[in-house]
């Protein structure tokens, strides 16, 4: 197949949309045949932006399925909990799929979908898109080019900032694993868990021990005063020394505004400056006090992963950072890799001879904006890689496949199984 990849759109959020978008108009290989949404607004816009004709863009998956196979794959963006049920039914029907992260979330129904993916034939690639930034294939390869040896030790971290923090995992809509389905670790590390599991593919993780919990954004550690509602009974003396106050973060500035205003049932370029203010001062969970924002997840994680090999791997993460960054440290037998992903700089240091010392090498990587498609090139660079292989061509070394990607999503598990328990977990 090298003409047009026909693709049936489920679940046209935000993140499906980003991927449509790389494919029909950057890539200019995919062309959107059917789409699924219950939001009428959603659906309005497959219409307009892709031409999905009004008679292909259904409101539920039933609709779709009762027409068979009319497409050579699904893009499917369906949040976090409705995965397996809206997969499992297209996968039954043949079609190929890349569905977003997080597969599912528990191990139970992580092998289920793989076994109907498999009896059915299907390509099933998930959306670990970082393993596509050219800063972390760099990584790949010079590690399975021998650069640094044998991997000794990993160290990632990740800093979500205030204001992502706030509008995804603080008041937003994966603030709740009873209400999401995910915990933070799978909602938003899920990537770097994969990425330690990738990069360090030649063994496989025996045991993991994790660490963290909610001590920050609860109530007792909200401002002396504070408030419920930011915009209704927070006095304005609180709210000017408060970061999370909405005025700034949400009204004068807003980093992630396809968050916020979704509830007001509007794309968010429509929603008026009044309309946003009424939203957080009634019906809006973000117009809550972050401290008292009702979620459930932790703030700060650490996990300690143990390979096969001997080898050894930490992950941070920390929500609410004033200063956000993801990076990566690893210790090889020869040399070592050391970046930081918001940076764009990738340094190599090695053993130099003559001074005793070591030398740098250093990589730089200049879209650190997404100008390349967003997660730094990633999201153009794992659409690519599907519509390749979707014609039959051979996957990149960064490829998604399920049958590599449950590995970091199962250590994620074990390690959330071990912070709620306090007890290493063996696999
Ligand atoms: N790869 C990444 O880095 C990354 C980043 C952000 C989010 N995500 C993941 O992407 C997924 C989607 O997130 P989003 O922010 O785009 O969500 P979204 O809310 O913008 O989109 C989900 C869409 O699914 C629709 N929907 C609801 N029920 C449905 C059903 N029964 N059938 C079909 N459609 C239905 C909703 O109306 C909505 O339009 C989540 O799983 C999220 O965790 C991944």
């Amino acid at each position: 197949m090298s003409s047009m990849i026909k693709v049936a759109v489920v679940g046209c959020g935000d993140r499906a949309c980003v991927y449509a978008k790389e494919g029909v108009f950057n890539l200019k290989r995919m062309q959107v045949v059917a789409a699924v949404d219950p939001d009428p607004v959603k659906r309005k816009q497959m219409h307009e932006i892709y031409g999905v004709p009004k008679e292909m863009c259904f409101e539920t998956i039933d609709g779709l399925l009762a027409k068979g196979k009319i497409a050579d794959c699904i893009i499917n963006g369906t949040m976090d909990q409705m995965h397996l049920e809206t997969s499992v039914p297209f996968l039954k029907q043949g079609y190929d799929m890349l569905l977003e992260k997080p597969l599912v979330n528990n191990e139970k129904d992580l092998y289920a979908l793989m076994a109907v993916a498999e009896e059915n034939g299907c390509k099933l690639m998930t959306c670990h898109v970082l393993r596509y930034a050219p800063f972390y294939k760099k990584v790949k390869e010079l590690i399975l080019n021998g650069d640094i040896g044998e991997v000794v030790n990993i160290q990632t971290s990740e800093r979500v900032g205030a204001a992502h923090s706030s509008m995804s995992y603080l008041r937003g809509k994966w603030k709740s694993e009873k209400e999401c389905g995910s915990s933070l670790l799978l909602a938003k590390c899920c990537h770097d868990i994969d990425l330690i599991c990738w990069l360090n593919n030649s063994t496989r993780p025996t045991e993991v021990v994790s660490y963290g919990g909610r001590n920050y954004f609860i109530p007792e550690k909200a401002p002396k005063g504070a408030g419920t509602k930011c915009l209704v009974d927070c006095p304005k003396e609180v709210r000017e020394k408060c970061v999370y106050d909405v005025q700034s973060m949400y009204l004068d500035n807003c980093v992630l505004p396809w968050y916020p205003w979704q509830c007001t049932g509007k794309h968010y370029e429509d929603v008026t400056m009044e309309e946003k203010i009424e939203s957080l001062k009634t019906y809006n969970p973000h117009g809550s006090c972050v401290y008292k924002a009702g979620g459930d997840i932790v703030d700060h994680q650490n996990v300690m992963m143990k390979f096969a090999d001997g080898s050894t791997a930490t992950h941070n993460v920390t929500l609410g950072v004033m200063a956000p960054g993801r990076s990566i440290w690893i210790v090889g037998t020869k040399g070592e890799i050391e970046g930081n992903i918001e940076s764009g700089v990738l340094e190599l240091k090695k053993y130099d001879k003559a001074t005793s010392l070591h030398t740098v090498e250093k990589f730089t990587f200049h879209d650190t904006a997404g100008e390349t498609g967003g997660h730094f090139g990633g999201d153009r660079g794992i659409v690519e890689d599907f519509c390749n292989i979707m014609d039959g061509k051979q996957p990149s070394i960064s490829c998604t496949a399920i049958q590599d990607s449950i590995v970091g999503h199962v250590l994620t598990f074990k390690a959330d199984e071990s912070l709620k328990e306090n007890k290493p977990v063996t696999f």
